[in-house]
């Protein structure tokens, strides 16, 4: 909330004001900042999940805005919240005046008089950018039909976690080239760990995407072969068939069932490799249940690592 209000403030109070606030610093995507501004990041989240206890967020609110469903994301930012002090608003598209049609600009220009940092998880990434434009406050990006940066930041922690070294990690994906596998892309070159992407000619990430990463010096490759893809990987991971908003119908299904993570595919990748997933999964489709209940699967510690890499994220928005 940058508004302690200038014009509210008695004059002799005002002349001790320094100057205005810089611009807002929003979490929007990972290809957009630093390595060593998402180390940070992830430190923080480290440390937080190692014990440290202090309130950085003491009187400070979130709005998080849902245009799609989520559990994870809805309830990790507002549990980091409040242990780190502060305060979490939910609003719902469809029981706000956005489901009425004001604009996002407007909505931005409201929130930032109430509120901290917002969190948008929107079907359209102009929205978070049209957000991030108006608001004055940090704008976080809780899940695009484009992107998923905080999951993927959480993702990197539990490789970190699980493999120590990422630079000599070597993650698979197959499946569809969705939005979660995009900020794959944007890790993998941040971190700097190779991704070997296996997914269907007709579901392949944006085009430019891998040409940007090789671009940047990223080691990472897009193939049509899963088995090629996962031999010798240290991380195997995949997502849904069918993300929020898109249509469930057969030819996607056979389009994506070569894809499927099961223990056939497992088994090509190093014996101590381990399974991610985003969730929520579908067992069957993307992955059989003896993988994702099975020893190699670490989805669990990979959903917890959301709370505490969200810390990191919601400290350094708003620290
Ligand atoms: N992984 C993830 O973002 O889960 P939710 O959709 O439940 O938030
Ligand atoms: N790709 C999935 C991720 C859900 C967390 C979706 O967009 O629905």
């Amino acid at each position: 909330m940058r508004a302690l209000a200038k014009g509210a403030a008695p004059l002799g109070e005002r002349r001790g004001v320094a100057s205005p606030p810089g611009p807002p610093r929003h979490f929007l995507d990972i290809d957009r900042y630093e390595t060593a501004e998402l180390r940070r990041i992830l430190d923080l989240g480290f440390a937080y999940k190692n014990g440290r206890r202090d309130r950085p967020l003491e009187g400070k609110t979130l709005a998080m805005i849902f245009e799609k469903p989520s559990t994870r994301t809805r309830v990790s930012f507002e549990v980091a919240m409040r242990q780190l002090g502060g305060d979490a608003i939910i609003l719902n598209t469809a029981d706000s005046q956005l489901g009425r049609g004001e604009t996002v600009a407007d909505t931005a220009r409201v929130l930032s008089r109430y509120v901290d940092a917002i969190m948008i998880r929107t079907n359209h990434a102009e929205k978070l950018d049209d957000l991030a434009r108006h608001a004055t406050v940090p704008v976080i990006n809780g899940l695009t039909d484009s992107s998923h940066p905080c999951q993927i930041m959480a993702d990197v922690m539990t490789l970190q976690e699980k493999k120590g070294s990422l630079g000599d990690t070597v993650v698979a994906w197959s499946g569809d080239g969705n939005n979660v596998a995009v900020s794959w892309i944007h890790a993998a070159v941040r971190f700097g760990f190779a991704l070997r992407l296996a997914c269907p000619e007709a579901l392949q990430p944006p085009p430019g995407i891998i040409e940007w990463a090789r671009r940047e010096g990223g080691r990472v490759s897009l193939t049509g072969e899963p088995d090629e893809a996962v031999a010798g990987a240290d991380c195997v991971v995949t997502d849904t068939w069918v993300s929020m908003g898109i249509e469930a119908n057969v030819s996607r299904h056979n389009l994506l069932a070569p894809y499927r993570v099961d223990e056939r595919l497992m088994a090509k990748a190093k014996p101590d490799a381990i399974f991610m997933h985003c969730l929520p999964a579908k067992r069957g489709e993307e992955v059989t249940a003896a993988v994702i209940d099975g020893p190699q699967s670490v989805v669990w510690d990979e959903a917890e690592n959301r709370l505490h890499v969200q810390k990191g994220i919601l400290a350094w928005c708003l620290g």
